[in-house]
């Protein structure tokens, strides 16, 4: 199966992006075709700054290989390197309502905050559903809030069908398991829309700063204490096993334990667990030709699955095969 996925570069990845994504798009590489791509085009909406631009996209496939993106498994690429997508994008939207477009939650958000949107962000459900078809994606792995628009890919690829014939392979949204809504350090969601991650690889001791600021409620240190409502329970129960779960509850319920306490076992935990990642990490920061030379590689491989489809899509709506250059 054609597992495809895309993933904004629009800041350092976090704790949330890493249990409620990453850690899924890495398991499916073992079985699955995976296609996974850095989505730089559709950053632009949020990012004006090249040098912002480049840099996260460059430090998001050092993060995905450091955490164990396998690029003999899987295709990981850049996707600007693929500019076919634009351009299907482009024949997508000549078939697209765009009442179907002023439905999708990006742009409606915007426009109900009262903040003024730009063509970019109105079209770029059309983008993404570019990036889906243009690879015959079959299972697009995303958070639920993405949903809405794989279907609307679904849509448009229809629609593209019903005037032209049959062009697309039509995708599956596989919706992932964000059963763990990882909370920031205010204990809202994490998200840096609100200012609140961890990163990832945030260095130990901005780490341990970060780590000791989580917001706990002021239950005195002997008093017993609800770990089920705490948010440093909830982001240890990520990195520790069921039995070191079950232990640090256990001292919660019986108290005589501060949260400074239960901190410094979040900060050890989340150490450990990244451990290795950190190891990757820090040799791969060595090697900045390799990590290009897999983006190039991944771009040819996708690149060339991309014409295959795109020219299919053009002859299908009468366009002439595109000369070869
Ligand atoms: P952010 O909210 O920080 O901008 P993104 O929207 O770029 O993060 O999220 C990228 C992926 O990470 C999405 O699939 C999303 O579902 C997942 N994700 C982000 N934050 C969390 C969280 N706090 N808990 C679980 N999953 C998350
Ligand atoms: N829009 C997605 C997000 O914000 C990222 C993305 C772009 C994507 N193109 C995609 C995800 C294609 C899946 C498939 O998270």
């Amino acid at each position: 199966m054609r597992v495809l996925s895309g993933i904004q570069p629009t800041g350092r990845f976090h704790w949330g992006n890493y249990f409620g994504a990453i850690r899924q798009y890495i398991a499916l590489q073992d079985n699955e075709q995976a296609f996974y791509f850095i989505a730089d085009f559709h950053a632009l909406t949020t990012i004006r700054d090249a040098a912002r631009l480049r840099e996260y996209t460059y430090e998001a496939a050092v993060d995905l290989l450091a955490l164990g993106l396998d690029p003999a498994k899987a295709t990981l690429f850049r996707q600007s390197d693929v500019p076919e997508v634009t351009e299907l994008a482009w024949l997508l939207m000549t078939v697209t309502p765009m009442s179907w477009l002023e439905k999708c939650h990006a742009y409606k958000d915007k426009l109900a905050k009262g903040l003024p949107a730009d063509v970019g962000l109105f079209a770029y459900p059309a983008l993404m559903a570019a990036d889906i078809l243009i690879y015959d994606s079959q299972i697009v792995p995303v958070g639920s809030d993405q949903k809405q628009h794989v279907e609307i890919t679904r849509d448009m690829a229809q629609r593209f069908h019903s005037y032209y014939g049959e062009v697309f392979t039509l995708p599956e949204a596989y919706i992932l398991d964000e059963s763990a809504k990882v909370p920031g350090i205010d204990g809202e969601k994490m998200s840096k829309s609100y200012n609140n991650t961890i990163e990832i690889f945030e260095p130990p001791k901005k780490l341990r700063k970060k780590v000791m600021s989580i917001k706990t409620d002021s239950t005195p240190l002997e008093a017993p204490k609800n770990p089920d409502t705490c948010a440093v329970f909830a982001l240890y129960r990520l990195f520790a096993t069921p039995e070191q779960q079950a232990e640090l509850a256990e001292r919660y319920r019986a108290g005589g334990m501060g949260y400074g306490e239960a901190k410094k076992l979040l900060y050890e935990a989340a150490m450990e667990y990244f451990a290795e990642a950190r190891e990757r990490r820090a040799q791969l920061e060595q090697q900045p030709d390799f990590v290009e030379d897999v983006l190039r590689t991944g771009a040819r491989k996708a690149r060339s699955k991309a014409q295959e489809v795109l020219a299919r899509a053009r002859e299908a709506c009468g366009l002439k095969p595109r000369p070869v250059a």
